[in-house]
């Protein structure tokens, strides 16, 4: 593989399981802040985003390239709200698409077919990654905090599989 481009997928792997980390502060401070259901939604995200970065760690070994795991930055500790916490994460996930159309881009300048299929799902991904985030965002923002509506949104969520 060429080396820049394996480079790449290797900042990759690290900016899944940072995604991952991150969901998982989210569902620390859901969980505490009695909101099981949000704590529960988060943790399976923070699963996917593991998956996320596994299937990359795979890929670069299927292709002969080396995994280079690096350092993950610590995520935030504290939110201002719930609200706050889809906020972020829907600003995160744009990041992330931009860094995978990035790592789509540089598959094709390389040219390396395998890569830029192999990227294809993960740019499908982002599509759902999104959708999913800016809709909890925006039920969010009509719900009154501490409110009857909050604790039915906090049950919806935390019947997430995952
Ligand atoms: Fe790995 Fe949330 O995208």
């Amino acid at each position: 593989m060429d080396k820049k481009l394996e480079k790449a997928f290797n900042d990759q792997i690290k900016n899944e399981f940072y995604s991952g980390y991150l969901y998982l502060a989210m569902a620390a401070f859901a969980e505490s802040n009695n909101l099981p259901g949000f704590a529960k939604w988060f943790k399976v995200q923070y699963k996917e985003e593991i998956s996320h970065g596994m299937k990359m760690f795979e890929f670069l070994h299927d292709k002969g390239a080396r995994v280079h795991l690096q350092a993950i930055p610590e995520p935030a500790f504290d939110f201002a709200s719930v609200q706050e916490l889809f906020v972020e994460t829907l600003k995160h996930e744009k990041k992330v698409t931009s860094l995978i159309e990035s790592l789509s881009d540089l598959a094709k300048k390389v040219d390396d077919k395998a890569a830029e299929i192999f990227l294809q799902w993960f740019i499908t991904e982002q599509v759902e990654e999104e959708k999913n985030a800016s809709a909890i965002l925006d039920t969010l923002k009509i719900i009154k905090p501490d409110s009857a509506a909050l604790i039915m949104l906090d049950r919806e969520l935390g019947k997430r599989e995952g």
